[in-house]
Formats: C-alpha cells, structure tokens, sequence
C-alpha cells in the first residue's frame, strides 16, 4: 500500500513536470491563432488614419525600442490580410483573434469623423474570414490610444471611458452582425502599470503608484460600460459574447511558508484581482485597497492613491463578464521581504513582496518570459477558485524563441502548455472551450521590436512584400487544429 502510494506520489509529481496528456481535446474545444493592430498592420498613416500612442512613442522616443524598431510597416497587414487568412486556412483553426485599430476607425479618436476606408478594411477581413468558416474574435483595446486622447492625458482621464463606449457602438454597428466574440480591453495591467506607471511603454507616462492606479480606474469603469452597452442594445440582435483578456502569470510561492503563500497570493490580487475582482465579485480586492491605503498615508497623502467605486459603481461593474480570457505566457516565484521603506510611491512597494524568474529556469528570447508549462494548470485552477468557476479562454499562449523553420523548442512548449490546459480540464475540472497561439506570425513586439520572434508563421521584414513561410510548428499546430490531440507522431 504505501509502495503504491510512493508510486503514486511519484507519477504524480511527473505529471506537473512535462508528462504529456494524451488524451484529445474535445470535439467542442476550439482552437484559433491570434494578432494585433499596430504589431502586424503597419499603414500607420494611411487612407487616413490617425496617430496613435504607439506611432507617437516609436517616432518620438525611438530609443525605447530596441533597435529602434516601430510598426510603421510591421507585417503590411493592412495590404496582405488576404494572405494571413490564407495562413489560417492552412492551420485548419476555428478562429483569428485580432485587433481593431481605433484611430484607423475613428481618426480624431471621437466620433466626428469615422473613417470609411477603415470600416471598409475591417469589413472586408471579417467577411472573408467569415467565409472561410473562421470566428473573427475581435479585441476592440490592443493598446493603440488615438493620440488626440492621450493629449488629454489618456486613460488617465475619465473623458476616454465615454470615448471608449462611443468606439465600441461603431464596431458593434459596423461589425457586430458577424462577430461572435468581442474583448474590451487586452491585458489591463500592462496597458496601465508600463504605460503610466514606470513609462516603459507607450504612452511612456512616468507616474508610478497614481497614474497607474487612475488609469485602471476608468479602464474598468470603460470595460463595464462597454460590456452593459452590448448587453443592452446588441446582444439580442447579434447574440455575441463579450469580456476582457487578462495576462495571468502563475505567482508561485517560493516556499510553503505562511508567508511566502500569502506574498505570492498578494502578488496575483495586485495584478490579476486588481482588474478582474471589481469585474467578478465586486470593487478592488482588500488586500490591494488595505496596503495602497496604509503606505498612502504613511508617505504623507490627503487619501488613498487607489481611487474609490462609489456603492452604485461597484454594483454597475459588477457581472460584466461572459467568459474569462486568460493570456498565459509564464511563472514567476514570490518571496515575502520586510515592508519596504516609505518614500517616493511605486507599485512595487504597494505589493511589497519579491518576484522573480529562477535563473535556472528554461530561457526564452524574453527574460520575464520563462518557459514554465506546469504553472498554466496552477493559474487555470486559481481562476478556476477564486472567480466560481467561469468558462475560461485562453485568448493567448505563446514563446519567443528563433529557431528557424525547425523549431523544435516552440513545439514542446505549445505541446507542454496544451497538455497542462488538458490537465486542468480533465484533473481540476476548469471550464477551458478555447485555446488561441500567440501568434499567426512574426510581428512587433512592442519594447522589443522585432527580435522576438513568436510567429507559428516567420515574417521576413527584410523583403519588401513581407513574406510569410510557415514554421514546423505550424504543422504541429495543424495538427492539433484538426485532430485536437497533442501528441504528433512526426515529431522527432
Ligand atoms: C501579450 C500581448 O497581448 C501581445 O500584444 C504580446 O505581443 C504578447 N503578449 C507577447 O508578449
């Protein structure tokens, strides 16, 4: 008995490491291939488009990127769109998640001129797609702020929530009849912590522990009016569903101790619960309100640096949701460490817990990106706990790695991270129905540029028509597209 429950221990703890599920997914799980606006679009000025904060920060700051990359031309997706369907036709996947740009649609950024040519681009990709038989999946926020807004101090400015509802009733209008997915707004927290926290991304607002706190404000306030707009007035009609897609990195406690569980668990509330508590259960989660009030007034402020729902708000925000969309990428160990010592406000220092990637760790081409397939079951059942069980899709998972065609490593990292999907479906019964590879192609990769390389598809951005040639894991996810199983007997 006690062998066999060694034995059992042991298979067991396997099992989290890379042992892979094979069994298939099923016939209802959907899978699908992902991009956005401004990292594949390019066409950054024309048929009249506006400036966005990307544009701006690449021209404007073009030290910020590496190699002074920008999307000015990316992948010429706004030339060769009927191509990167033709790429999804191959792949044999359910849907194309994709972004729309909002200065392409709106050029001031408000409704008083909204651009034909680009309602006509976006018309045209999502009819195609149509007839093809694949669900366009459309992110309505992929980072791209109409610069006119941004002038205005962006999201950190309630005006843009209104601004963002009057966008969204133009998509609806414009596209809804044939669209069955909507998202929001794409990864929350690193639209506010990065852009207007510690200003490493566009707009590139240096503002630690207030401008972020402002903006995830009005863009929760911005989701929910958005969400109840399309609840109200679209859904009947277009019977879609709508929610956001949230970068869940796995907090794992670096020992089990009291206090490194409770570090580790701090970190997921202050970048995961700070989004999506008010949107499930209701305004901020208290760990985040008690600690942002206590080093608030402690620092010497008339309040605290978080911003309050009033009772009427959290009542509106609350059930805005029709699915959870998890972008899953990678782990990272928590430690508990003293408080940190008043002075200047950071958001780190509002967390006050240590998080970092073990050097020994599998390496991608990104640092803060390690590859850690165990920890995508262990977030899938945190969501799973924490939110009462939602239909979770994953609307994003993917590794930066250059290989070549023969990319072997981004295989067994897909293979790796569908298995733990599988895990999580079949061991801890979390509602997974979709899965989406990030990404159809080679693109920019914001900070990064173009060195990162996470195309199922390589890009070459050296040739002028931006030719697209598939990798081996493109066969690979062929593959999984089409038999829903993980394992692929061309593998070796
Ligand atoms: C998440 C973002 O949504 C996407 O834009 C980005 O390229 C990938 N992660 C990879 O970092």
């Amino acid at each position: 008995m006690q062998f066999l429950l060694i034995c059992l221990l042991f298979s067991k703890s396997l099992a989290d490491q890379y042992n892979i599920n094979k069994t298939p997914f099923p016939d209802y799980f959907k899978f699908g291939a992902a991009t956005a606006a401004y990292q594949i679009e390019g066409a950054w000025n024309e048929d009249g488009k506006g400036e966005n904060i990307w544009d701006h920060f690449c021209h404007t700051r073009p030290k910020a990127v590496l190699n002074e990359d920008n999307g000015d031309i990316a992948c010429d997706s706004y030339h060769l769109w009927e191509r990167d369907i033709e790429m999804l036709k191959e792949l044999g996947v359910n849907h194309y998640r994709f972004s729309i740009s909002w200065a392409r649609i709106l050029p001031t950024g408000y409704t008083n001129v909204v651009s034909k040519e680009g309602i006509n681009y976006y018309t045209k990709l999502i009819k195609e797609l149509k007839r093809n038989n694949i669900e366009p999946m459309v992110t309505l926020y992929h980072w791209d702020l109409p610069q006119t807004l941004q002038d205005l101090g962006g999201w950190t400015n309630d005006i843009v929530v209104d601004a963002f509802v009057n966008f969204a009733r133009i998509c609806f209008e414009s596209f809804g009849k044939y669209v069955r997915y909507w998202i929001t707004v794409n990864e929350p927290f690193q639209v506010c912590h990065p852009g207007y926290g510690d200003g490493s991304l566009a707009p590139g607002l240096y503002s630690p522990g207030i401008g972020e706190y402002l903006c995830a404000h009005n863009l929760i306030k911005g989701h929910a009016r958005v969400w109840r707009v399309y609840d109200d007035q679209f859904r009947d009609a277009q019977k879609g569903v709508i929610s956001m897609a949230v970068h869940c990195g796995w907090y794992q406690a670096e020992s089990n101790t009291t206090e490194d569980l409770e570090a580790a668990e701090t970190k997921s509330q202050f970048v995961i619960g700070l989004y999506m508590h008010p949107i499930y259960l209701g305004d901020y989660p208290k760990v985040v309100k008690d600690r942002i009030a206590m080093r608030s007034e402690k620092e010497g402020f008339s309040k605290s640096r978080l911003p309050e729902f009033s009772e009427e708000e959290i009542e509106y925000i609350k059930d805005t949701h029709d699915f959870f969309g998890i972008n899953y990428y990678s782990t990272y160990n928590v430690k508990a460490i003293a408080e940190p010592p008043i002075g200047e406000p950071s958001f780190e220092k509002d967390c006050g817990v240590f998080t970092y990637s073990p050097p020994e760790w599998e390496s991608t081409q990104l640092s803060v990106m390690k590859n850690t397939p165990w920890g995508f079951r262990k977030m899938l059942k945190w969501i799973k706990d924490e939110y009462n069980s939602p239909e979770i899709l994953v609307t994003e998972n993917g590794i930066a790695i250059d290989e070549q065609y023969n990319d072997v490593t981004r295989i067994r990292y897909l293979k790796e991270h569908l298995s733990s999907v599988r895990d999580a479906m079949m061991f801890d019964d979390v509602n997974v129905t979709l899965y989406t590879v990030w990404s159809l192609l080679d693109n920019f990769e914001w900070s990064n540029g173009y060195t990162p390389k996470f195309g199922v598809y390589e890009t070459n951005f050296s040739s002028p028509e931006r030719t697209r040639t598939p990798r081996r894991s493109a066969k690979y996810y062929k593959h999984v597209a089409t038999t829903h199983g993980i394992v692929w007997s061309q593998e070796n």
